[in-house]
């Protein structure tokens, strides 16, 4: 007999979290490290967040909240999502979440039921087939083509379905390709996904870090098609957008009833997010998006530096990301090359011998690429580009 549960023996230990630890361990040793693991920003909290949560403190809101969060910040929310993004929803139609991704457990918790089927298209973030797993449904993955920058198509996913399909998971930008899947083409899977009657997931926790195009959201399309809305759930994080990463503070925004059912769950786990991140984020919603739109142009100025570096290493392939802050390029030559089977192989090796960190392709199912974090100073993707450079050379 399994001394632990049948449910948490089904999954794994993170394994982005898990590079970011042996990073940490490295570095206490002395070595010196480029660190392209993290999946976070590198910018500060904009100062008039952080203002708010230590006025927060000092006008002692530090009790219990609704376990759902407070009604102001639901209403803030709403408008900003209403503001930014063109949606249409209400309080009743949201939940604040302890970061985006207790949001998309809550949402897989309850949803699936044992058996159920997940559509997940690949490459996909980690988190989304152990959080399935774990609740006791089943992954299908649906494949996209780096040739076509990982761009998801309708036919894939008409073809994934079947009558055991429950729920859809789509991740644009992507974790950890950087694709956008274009909004006609969101568009189209939401309305063959919904109409089928399957819960569609979006996590749109990258939405504003996108080049070249505009922020966009199902959440447009939920306010005009009420056949959407019934089965639509966005998931949502103030971690990326506004560099809020340990705060935790996320949402979703789902038809009422859903929400109760997610509220029960939280009412019993977590409560309420934490009462002075709650005011924090109503001054990163109803205040100033500048801080947003300056990091944005930094990233993208660090995409296009290490996506050309990447480019000029000898046999490596790199498509370009339209969005988020990863690079995901193509290892595939080096593989099988001095003992060196798999994306992993290659992937410690580099840490141990080149000092510089990436996150195997492994744990976002595909099986020749590393996943590039570039949410990191100039500096260091310059310095992490000439080791790899030198690491690639003498391979
Ligand atoms: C695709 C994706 N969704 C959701 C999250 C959740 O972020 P958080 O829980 O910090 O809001 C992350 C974080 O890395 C992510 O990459």
């Amino acid at each position: 007999m399994n001394t632990f549960s049948d449910r948490v023996s089904r999954i794994r230990v993170s394994s982005t979290i898990a590079v970011t630890i042996e990073a940490d361990r490295l570095r206490s040793e002395g070595v010196d490290l480029i660190d392209f693991g993290a999946g976070e920003p590198d910018f500060p909290t904009p100062e008039h967040i952080k203002q708010a949560g230590v006025a927060a403190i000092g006008a002692n809101f530090t009790r219990y909240t609704p376990a759902g969060g407070t009604t102001e910040l639901k209403k803030a929310i709403c408008a900003w999502h209403t503001r930014e993004l063109e949606s249409a929803y209400t309080p009743a139609e949201t939940i604040v979440t302890v970061g985006g991704k207790h949001a998309i457990f809550n949402t897989v918790s309850a949803l699936l039921n044992a058996g159920d089927e997940t559509i997940i298209p690949v490459p996909y973030w980690v988190s989304f087939r152990d959080m399935v797993e774990y609740c006791g449904g089943t992954c299908v993955f649906v494949p996209t083509r780096e040739e076509d920058g990982y761009e998801l198509t309708v036919p894939a996913v008409e073809k994934a379905i079947t009558p055991k399909t429950r729920l859809m998971i789509l991740n644009s930008p992507n974790n950890p390709s950087g694709a956008v899947v274009r909004p006609e083409v969101m568009e189209e899977i939401a309305h063959l996904v919904t109409g089928r009657g399957i819960w569609l997931m979006t996590d749109e926790c990258y939405c504003h870090l996108v080049y070249g195009s505009k922020p966009f959201s199902l959440g447009k399309l939920a306010a005009a098609d009420p056949k959407v809305r019934a089965r639509l759930v966005v998931a949502g994080s103030l971690s990326k957008t506004f560099a809020m990463t340990g705060w935790r503070l996320g949402y979703a925004l789902a038809p009422k009833e859903l929400i109760g059912e997610m509220l029960k769950l939280q009412s019993h786990s977590t409560s309420n997010p934490t009462s002075i991140v709650q005011k924090a984020a109503m001054a990163a919603l109803a205040g100033p998006m500048d801080s947003v739109d300056a990091m944005r142009r930094e990233y993208e100025k660090r995409r296009n530096f290490i996506v050309e570096g990447l480019r000029s290493i000898h046999g490596l392939a790199c498509p370009m990301p339209s969005g988020a802050f990863y690079a995901y390029p193509n290892i595939g030559k080096y593989l099988r090359m001095n003992g060196t089977k798999t994306a992993s192989d290659l992937c410690s090796r580099m840490l141990r011998e080149a000092g510089v960190a990436v996150v195997p392709g492994e744990a976002f199912g595909t099986n020749e690429h590393f996943r590039l974090s570039y949410a990191t100073s100039m500096e260091d993707l310059s310095k992490g580009l000439d080791r790899m450079r030198k690491f690639f050379a003498a391979f």
